[in-house]
């Protein structure tokens, strides 16, 4: 019989890749989502949709033998969260509290709380270290809220939780709809329209850039292995780039001859991303996509995307 894997946030970008692979390797998807900023489009046939949020008490029946919930529903637009604090602490931090407590009362072996490096926004000596954190934005505390309970609910009920605190991932299915996309995204998509991409800021911000695949390359290793189930995980590529760099290498491949526009910088966006992925590294993980390598692979989906309208 196939195992059971629930997904929570599945119609979105990490969620949906994360479908796409556990399908392939044979799993059962339960997928989970209200629909508050994924799509339907990006769901894959195969999974079992279901549309419910991750706070209603009638969520917990999905995760019934269940051998491992992923957790990654979550208002995770930083601009998004400080407008609306309040529903960000009712789905980040009470949401969570939900699904740890279906998994309580349904025995489920393992839960994999999806954790951000916004954690890290009030540090500035780098590469970031997993046990040295400060949370400044409302999107920050309500993830770091969420890091506490998941702890606490290991430490009282002896619930299994793995923490993956994910940098800047970047892949197919990224939001592109955002007031403010995602900048691959945002480069992308206005350079491929002949159109000026924003940089706000100088562009010397720099930021750790994660491919979609190392992560969920991470993700089926933790379901497959007891060992290194449990900890706390930094998952970047360990090398930064600067905004300016990036969009440099976008404009590489596309060739546009278009320059960006430089807007005010945005307020409460960190100055530098970079992860400490030594612990990470000792599970024998490794990030095997270059941005390069990435950025060529996220233009042609980018192309194909658009083509579709
Ligand atoms: N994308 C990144 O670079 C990044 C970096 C760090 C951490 N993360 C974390 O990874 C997770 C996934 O992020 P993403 O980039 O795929 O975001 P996303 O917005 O594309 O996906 C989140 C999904 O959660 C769903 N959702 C929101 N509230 C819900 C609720 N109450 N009930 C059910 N579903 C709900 C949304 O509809 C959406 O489909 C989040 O927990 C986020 O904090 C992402």
């Amino acid at each position: 019989m196939r195992e059971k894997i629930v997904v929570t946030g599945a119609a979105g970008f990490i969620g949906s890749n994360l479908c796409k692979m556990l399908l392939q390797q044979g799993y059962l998807v339960i997928a989970v989502d209200n629909l508050l900023a994924g799509t339907l489009e990006n769901l894959p046939q195969g999974v079992e949709f279901k549309k419910i949020d991750v706070c209603e008490p009638d969520f917990s029946r999905y995760v019934e033998g269940a051998a491992a919930v992923f957790h990654l529903a979550a208002r995770n637009c930083l601009d998004d969260c400080a407008k609306n604090p309040v529903d960000t602490a009712r789905i980040n931090v009470m949401g969570t509290a939900n699904v740890l407590q279906a998994c309580v009362t349904y025995k489920v072996p393992h839960v994999i709380y999806s954790d951000t490096s916004a954690e890290y926004e009030g540090i500035e000596t780098f590469p970031s270290q997993v046990d040295q954190v400060k949370p400044m934005s409302i999107y920050a505390c309500s993830k770091r809220s969420g890091a506490l309970i998941a702890e606490g609910f290991k430490n009282y009920y002896g619930l299994n939780v793995s923490t993956v605190r994910y940098f800047n991932v970047y892949g197919p299915a990224q939001d592109w709809r955002r007031v403010i996309p995602p900048v691959m995204s945002a480069f992308t998509i206005k350079l491929l329209q002949g159109q000026r991409p924003f940089i706000y800021g100088t562009g010397e911000k720099r930021r750790d850039f994660i491919h979609v695949d190392d992560i969920n390359r991470f993700h089926l290793k933790l379901l497959r292995e007891r060992e290194i189930q449990g900890g706390t995980y930094n998952l970047g590529s360990g090398k930064d780039y600067s905004i300016l760099e990036v969009f440099e290498k976008i404009e590489n491949e596309i060739q546009s001859g278009i320059g960006p526009i430089f807007k005010p910088e945005l307020p409460g966006e960190a100055f530098r991303t970079l992860a400490d992925i030594s612990e990470t590294l000792k599970t024998g993980w490794e990030p095997k996509v270059s941005l390069e390598d990435g950025i060529r692979a996220f233009i042609a989906y980018t192309k194909d995307r658009l083509a579709r309208g």
